[in-house]
């Protein structure tokens, strides 16, 4: 497996959870002083790290050479922002209302949110088309769920998750000839960073609902958008 923003909240937890399974993980992460808890996972386990910014495409082609053509079962797209500063989530966030929009961060949102997850299944197609899995997953959002939203604003982050859902039904349509699986994933709201505490799913039984999801996964799942406990969620 190959994920994004493996240094702290979701990303980190699939690596505490697969790492002891035996799954060999390339975990990325930006900032060493930031990952020190990937850091003792990966002095346990096959794990190797990469330092990643995946707004910075230069690193994914050094990546892509560091790797080479070894296979790679899962392709896990999971690093994510709501927007550049780190604040967390909460049902009376004020920022991205209609009136307040910033066209920079929203492209800064749009660069992490969809064109690198899109820039990554692109550089390493012919990794996954080579492994036994063959799967390219999105961490999403239901936030950008079309058909769900009743509540309005998060402009930015909705539209990247809602663009994001699209690029994954294309690669669907575009690899499945290759025989590689692209699905969507909606964690539930989780106390992570992002999250904040009080989200209604602890981190254990997001990764844990999606864990299972993935283990499950069959090449007839391919463009669905899944919730961490199995369910379609509503384009
Ligand atoms: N928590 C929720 O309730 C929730 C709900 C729906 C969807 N999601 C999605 O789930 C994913 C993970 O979210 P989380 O809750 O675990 O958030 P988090 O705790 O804020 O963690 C975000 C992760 O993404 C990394 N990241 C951010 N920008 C990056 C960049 N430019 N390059 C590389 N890595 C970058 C962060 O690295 P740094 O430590 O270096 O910043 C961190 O590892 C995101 O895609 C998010 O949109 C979360």
């Amino acid at each position: 497996m190959l994920i994004t923003g493996a240094n702290r909240g979701l990303g980190l937890d699939f690596v505490r959870r697969l790492a002891p399974e035996g799954w060999h993980i390339h975990a990325c992460y930006r900032n060493p002083a930031k990952a020190t808890d990937l850091q003792a996972l990966a002095d346990r386990h096959d794990v190797t790290l990469h330092a990643l910014d995946v707004a910075d495409f230069a690193q994914i082609d050094a990546l892509k050479k560091t790797l080479g053509n070894e296979p790679i079962d899962v392709l896990f797209n999971n690093a994510g922002i709501m927007e550049t500063i780190q604040r967390t989530l909460s049902l009376d966030h004020t920022n991205q209302m209609f009136d307040t929009l910033d066209e920079d961060e929203w492209m800064a949102v749009m660069r992490v949110n969809i064109m690198a997850p899109m820039r990554l299944c692109e550089v390493f197609v012919d990794n996954v088309a080579a492994s036994a899995r063959k799967q390219m997953l999105m961490m999403s959002s239901i936030v950008g769920s079309i058909g769900s939203n009743q509540t309005g604003r998060w402009y930015h982050y909705a539209t990247s998750k809602t663009a994001l859902n699209m690029v994954m039904r294309s690669l669907a349509a575009d690899l499945k000839d290759r025989g590689i699986t692209v699905m969507s994933l909606h964690p539930g709201w989780t106390q992570t960073d992002m999250g904040g505490p009080s989200a209604a799913l602890t981190i254990d039984e997001s990764v844990g609902g999606m864990v299972a999801v993935i283990k499950n996964l069959t090449p007839a799942d391919s463009g669905r958008f899944i919730a961490w406990k199995g369910e379609d969620v509503p384009w």
